[in-house]
């Protein structure tokens, strides 16, 4: 075995004489200039045995789009190669870091569009020989530029961030359907990516090396990719031949960015909730817009005059935004064109801890009616500004958020009211009649006028109680006359305001009103009284009969209602119980206040329940809806304790019944 050792010693050390002794032969024959060349062209394909492996690992990897630190550090040998050889293939549309371009093409084209990396190339090309052997080594990291050395300090994640390419594309226009009946999708581009220099066009048929493997169809009008590489990105864009009953092209939106997608969709959730709808308009509200709750940020938003966000809606049995729903400018050029809603749109610090959120009102719906929306938001803002939490920093191309669907509602008898100056957080449908129909400011002013009146009157009766004592001399060492007053405010424009429903409206928490008025259309008063329960006793015989001549039913919940306003038969939504509880909690005994016992109270207030986004059964002061998501933050806030308070009874509070 030591024998054995030995002669592989020697054969070795032979075999380094011989290949020293043909080097110095080399270096004899070698001017020293030309040696440097052969130093700094090492890599040309057929140059040596290396650079060619080299080539082809690169090329491999690129492919798969997964490039480790070793093929990022090929991929620039071969841009060196590829700037000495010559300019991209003709036919092919350079591409700037973060910048659009808009194109048009027709059916059964391609067209290719290349991201060059120079950047990159120029830096590394400044490197030694030495560098590069140590490159060669696997560990690309250690390859130091003076000008960055400081960022090669920040570790891994953000040198292979650097290396990350953002692709993405979205039809602004596509085909129209030649037929009125429409039952196919229509028809969608395909997205080609390469990160290979022996592909730089690709598309169909000319597929190898394709990051990802295959083709990406676009999905409503958007496609993206992400790849990691230092080589040039070539993009292929391919539209469809068309079938029967289609006929134009497309146009498109293509950008490539090294900092994060131009273009963005996001599948995950709306972003957006439903506040109310009524015949004609509908109210929704965005999540918070900043999880900075720092003043300047709040004030910054406030303060912006235009709001970056659009909302887009469509007759859901239309042919609507369908092949463009993913896509900002494809959305855009159908809402322009298909209908009469305007959209009135700004930032609010209502609705919940004075964060910005983007408020939308539509209006010009038609009563009865489904439709799609989808929020956009379309400006380029810095990031730092929009601030979104969890979700990817926001490219200049915007983002769309999922679509949803909402409904108007049939009558006029209710009607969406909100920014009322006293009871600001009041924002629902109320009851109402057609004489307010197109005057929000006459039927705001008659509820809240009440309003401000009532708690006038109150503030008077709490400043006769001792409330600016401290300690044992105060009413209660929980709560004292500011909590007070703000759950009376609470309650008063909750109860005060009722929060209305169509009368056809089915649900158990509904309370029906006002039923022996006629419909505001001139037909009769309804005489079915379906689909109401409450708890009086329902197996009483004579219940149907008398339900006309109860005073819960046969009016509206208030006086002024029916006497200033003049709703048809509608149904409401009750305030929730607890909002009582905290005002007999919150405030001194001297005020007496009291909430109705059952049964009366189950006609006045309503009681919250867990695991209900989509349907507010009970009434209180911000409930929003979910869209389309199962489960939710979407009930508000939830107070505790009130429980302890569920032995006070007494006479029902003036505005119970
Ligand atoms: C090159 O690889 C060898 C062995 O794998 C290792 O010891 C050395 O540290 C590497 N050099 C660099 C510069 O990383
Ligand atoms: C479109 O049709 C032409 C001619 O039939 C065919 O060569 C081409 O491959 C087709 N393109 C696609 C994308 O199917
Ligand atoms: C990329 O596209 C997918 C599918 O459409 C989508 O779910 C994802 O959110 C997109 N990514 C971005 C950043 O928009
Ligand atoms: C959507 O949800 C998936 C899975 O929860 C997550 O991986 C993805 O990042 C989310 N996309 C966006 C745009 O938030
Ligand atoms: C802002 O948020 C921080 C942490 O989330 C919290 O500590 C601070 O109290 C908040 N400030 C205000 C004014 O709400
Ligand atoms: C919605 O579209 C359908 C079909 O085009 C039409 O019958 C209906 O009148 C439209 N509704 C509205 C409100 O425009
Ligand atoms: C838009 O308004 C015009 C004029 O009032 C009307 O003729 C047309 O049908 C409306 N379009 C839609 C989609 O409602
Ligand atoms: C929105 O912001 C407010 C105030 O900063 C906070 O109380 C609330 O929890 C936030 N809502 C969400 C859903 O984060
Ligand atoms: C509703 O549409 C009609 C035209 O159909 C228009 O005259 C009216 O101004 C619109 N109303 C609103 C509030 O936009
Ligand atoms: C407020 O008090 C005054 C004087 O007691 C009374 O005339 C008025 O009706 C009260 N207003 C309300 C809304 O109760
Ligand atoms: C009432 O109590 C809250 C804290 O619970 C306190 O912030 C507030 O200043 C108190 N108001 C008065 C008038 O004492
Ligand atoms: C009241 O009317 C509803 C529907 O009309 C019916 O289902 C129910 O049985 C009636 N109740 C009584 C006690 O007759």
């Amino acid at each position: 075995m030591s024998l054995r050792r030995l002669s592989r010693l020697q054969s070795r050390l032979l075999a380094f004489v011989l290949v020293n002794a043909l080097l110095v032969i080399a270096y004899w024959l070698f001017t020293p200039t030309n040696f440097a060349d052969a130093a700094e062209l090492h890599s040309s394909p057929g140059d040596s045995l290396v650079g060619l492996e080299f080539l082809r690992r690169g090329e491999e990897e690129g492919g798969e789009g997964n490039a480790d630190e070793d093929g990022g550090y090929v991929g620039d040998f071969k841009y060196f190669d590829r700037s000495l050889t010559g300019r991209a293939v003709e036919g092919v549309e350079g591409l700037e870091d973060g910048k659009v371009r808009e194109v048009e093409t027709l059916a059964g084209r391609v067209t290719h569009f290349v991201l060059e990396r120079g950047t990159t190339a120029k830096r590394r090309r400044n490197l030694g020989v030495e560098e590069e052997r140590r490159g060669v080594n696997g560990s690309e990291g250690e390859e130091v530029d003076e000008e960055e050395e400081d960022e090669e300090e920040e570790g891994l994640e953000r040198r292979q961030n650097r290396n990350q390419v953002f692709v993405s594309v979205s039809s602004c226009r596509q085909p129209d359907a030649t037929t009125r009946l429409r039952f196919e999708d229509p028809p969608q581009l395909s997205l080609y990516v390469s990160a290979s220099d022996r592909n730089q066009q690709p598309g169909p048929g000319n597929e190898e090396g394709l990051v990802g493997g295959k083709a990406i169809p676009l999905v409503g009008g958007y496609a993206n990719l992400s790849i990691s590489t230092t080589n040039n990105v070539y993009i292929g864009v391919s539209a469809p031949n068309l079938t029967e009953g289609w006929q134009g092209g497309w146009q498109f939106e293509v950008a490539a960015s090294t900092k994060g997608f131009y273009h963005s969709y996001n599948q995950n959730e709306t972003f957006l909730f439903l506040i109310d709808t009524d015949s004609d308009s509908a109210l929704f509200v965005s999540k918070n817009l900043t999880s900075n709750n720092d003043s300047a940020t709040i004030d910054a938003w406030r303060d912006l005059t235009d709001s970056p966000f659009t909302m887009f809606a469509f007759n859901d049995t239309e042919w609507g935004a369908r092949g463009l729903e993913r896509s900002v400018c494809g959305l855009k050029s159908v809402f322009n064109t298909s209908n009469n809603y305007t959209v009135d749109n700004r930032i609010t610090t209502k609705f919940g801890g004075g964060s910005p959120k983007a408020l939308f009102h539509v209006q010009n719906l038609t009563a009865d009616t489904s439709y799609r929306g989808y929020l956009v938001v379309d400006t380029d803002m810095t990031t730092s500004n929009l601030d979104f939490s969890a979700t990817a920093p926001l490219g200049a191309g915007g983002r769309v958020w999922q679509q949803f669907i909402f409904t108007t509602k049939k009558d006029d008898s209710c009607q969406v009211i909100f920014d009322l100056p006293f009871c600001t957080n009041t924002a629902y449908a109320v009851p109402s009649s057609r004489k307010f129909k197109s005057d929000d400011a006459a039927l705001i002013s008659i509820y809240d006028a009440k309003a401000a009146a009532y708690y006038t009157n109150f503030t008077k009766s709490l400043s006769q109680i001792a409330c600016e004592t401290t300690g044992s001399a105060q009413y209660s060492l929980a709560r004292n006359c500011t909590d007070c007053a703000s759950d009376y405010k609470d309650w008063l424009c909750t109860a005060l305001i009722p929060r209305c429903e169509d009368w056809s409206a089915k649900g158990d928490a509904l309370q029906m009103r006002n039923v022996n008025s006629p419909f505001l259309d001139g037909s009769p008063p309804p005489s079915d009284f379906v689909s109401s329960t409450f708890a009086l006793n329902r197996s009483s015989p004579d219940f149907n009969a008398t339900i006309g001549e109860r005073a819960a039913f046969a009016k509206s919940r208030h006086a002024f209602i029916d006497e200033e306003i003049q709703p048809g038969p509608h149904k409401e939504i009750l305030p929730c119980e607890d909002l009582c509880f905290a005002l007999v909690r919150s405030c001194p005994a001297q005020l007496q206040f009291a909430c109705p016992i059952e049964p009366a109270r189950s006609l006045a207030y309503g009681r919250r329940q867990d695991n209900t986004d989509t349907e507010i059964v009970c009434n209180f002061p911000g409930a929003i809806r979910s869209l389309n998501l199962r489960r939710s933050a979407a009930v508000g806030r939830v107070r505790g304790g009130w429980w302890m308070v569920g032995v006070v009874v007494g006479v029902g509070v003036w505005l119970g019944l």
